[in-house]
């Protein structure tokens, strides 16, 4: 035996073919469709649980798509800046598919109203597809595990123009791949401001030589080591529900690449309204009933008919969650409370017939407790119906109806379903998902300024945005 300890072998760094940041829905479908082509992919997830937004979604039994998706006219059901940039991917990947996808599973299924569908018995069993769809496909999955930094390495061969770097990173040459620069990013923290950006250590490619000549790869430090990728897919959603394992990962990182951002804030979201305000009203929490919400004026107005309801601190209810995706600061909602009633005839006919008092009559046409309550808000109101004035009832009709109330904000990320805004349409390819001036990197899902409405657009949008980009990551 020689007296000599060989030197130890440094481990080769593991290489894939993609890797995605980010396990919920967008994330497992991609992996498993790329992974099912052949490809060699690692899906990365921070969270102690996988999918868990898939899992609490749809009240647990997850609304995983919408029938009535057109995917010729987006601009009906999703919201952003440019939602005709989400058409490609859903007509390519539609609800049809992900039903078929769902049947083969053998899981079951109904639909509620307006073409949304859920899962019969479970959200749990989407999950569980997934999970069968990634291990059809040879998916390695680390979670949890976080990711602690990520840079690009362009090879010299495709170096294309990229600009003077005042801090060249410069990284090993690994195997295959001579590094002409690179890109170092600022280290990527668990929560928000962490890791923040350090942009004189940032590198882009500008132009278009970047992006039709794709090359290079990127190098990911994780908790459980480096890894290399040929591609690396961001997945990891929105900011809402912060304790489930939402971060603002895919923004920073989109701000570290020079990636331009349409501004957060919560969608879907209840509202709430100044405490003294909201005084009258808080003794109706609990109280449901359909209504037509509007806000905006003109080509801008939205209007929702859906289920409202009351709570302590404001409205929430489907026609609230819709609308507040639309809904501006500052901006007054319109609300009316008893839609397909002709509130002001109704109350005529019955002051020409009863001596009930008005909040009586009213029980007839809205629920009594919303009755009573309004009722109560004018002393006019509270005197049997035959000896109130016309002036008055008409007055009662146009509140109900036409009822005109200013939200002070919402209840923020930790009720909202969705994220508004996100990583700029404009940046990214509507085919594959890949951003136009940084080859190689893909964002997909919640974390793209797409948003669709309540009722299983989200999800559908999920799917199709990572089959669009499964189908279009480079192999061997
Ligand atoms: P998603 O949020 O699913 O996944 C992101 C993943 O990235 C998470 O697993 C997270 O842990 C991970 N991640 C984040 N930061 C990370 C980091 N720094 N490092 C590593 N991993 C990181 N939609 C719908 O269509 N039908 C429905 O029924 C519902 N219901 C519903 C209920 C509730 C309560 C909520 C909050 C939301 C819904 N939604 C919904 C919306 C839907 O859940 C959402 O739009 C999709 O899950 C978005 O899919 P993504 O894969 O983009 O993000």
């Amino acid at each position: 035996m020689s007296g000599f300890a060989s030197p130890p072998h440094p481990m080769p760094t593991p290489f894939f073919d993609a890797v995605i940041i980010g396990a919920g829905a967008a994330g497992l479908f991609c992996a498993a469709r790329a992974g099912q082509r052949g490809l060699k992919v690692l899906l990365i997830d921070h969270a102690d649980k996988v999918a868990e937004k898939i899992r609490i979604s749809g009240g647990g039994r997850c609304n995983f798509t919408n029938r009535e998706l057109d995917p010729r006219a987006p601009q009906r059901h999703f919201v952003g800046q440019n939602p005709q940039f989400c058409r490609s991917a859903l007509s390519r990947y539609t609800p049809q598919d992900f039903i078929a996808l769902v049947q083969r599973h053998g899981i079951a299924f109904h639909e509620k109203h307006k073409g949304q569908l859920f899962a019969d018995r479970s959200a749990e069993d989407i999950i569980a597809m997934l999970l069968a769809e990634c291990a059809d496909g040879r998916v390695e999955r680390w979670q949890p595990c976080g990711v602690k930094s990520i840079a690009y390495e362009a090879t010299e061969r495709y170096a294309a123009t990229p600009a003077a770097s005042p801090h060249p990173c410069p990284l090993p040459e690994g195997e295959g791949v001579k590094p002409a620069q690179a890109i170092a990013l600022a280290p990527l923290g668990r929560g928000r401001g962490e890791g923040q950006q350090r942009p004189e250590h940032i590198q882009v490619f500008s132009g278009s030589n970047a992006y039709t000549e794709s090359a290079g790869s990127y190098q990911i430090n994780t908790d459980r080591g480096p890894v290399q990728a040929r591609s690396l897919v961001i997945a990891t959603g929105g900011l809402s529900i912060p304790k489930i394992g939402a971060s603002d990962f895919g923004y920073r990182l989109a701000r570290q690449f020079k990636l331009p951002l349409v501004a957060q804030r919560p969608g879907l979201v209840p509202l709430t309204f100044d405490g003294a305000d909201w005084a009258p009203y808080a003794q109706l929490a609990g109280l449901a009933l359909p209504v037509e919400i509007s806000t905006g004026a003109k080509k801008e107005r939205m209007a929702f008919h859906e289920d409202l309801l009351f709570t302590h601190r404001g409205l929430s209810g489907p026609a609230v969650l819709q609308i507040s995706s639309y809904w501006q600061e500052g901006a007054p909602l319109a609300i009316n409370l008893a839609p397909g009633v002709d509130l002001s005839e109704a109350l005529v006919q019955a002051k020409a017939r009863s001596r009930k008092r008005i909040a009586n009559e009213l029980a007839t046409l809205v629920p009594a407790r919303l009755a009573d309550a309004w009722a109560s808000t004018d002393a006019d109101w509270q005197r049997p119906i035959n000896e109130a004035s016309d002036k008055a009832l008409a007055r009662l009709a146009e509140r109900l109806a036409r009822w005109q109330l200013t939200p002070m904000g919402t209840e923020g990320y930790k009720k909202a379903e969705v994220t508004l805004g996100g990583v700029d349409t404009r940046a990214l390819s509507q085919q594959t998902m890949e951003c136009k001036s940084q080859p190689g990197l893909y964002f997909i899902g919640e974390v793209v300024d797409i948003t669709g409405w309540l009722g299983g657009y989200n999800f559908q949008w999920a799917w199709s945005s990572a089959a669009a980009c499964a189908q279009a990551l480079p192999g061997e």
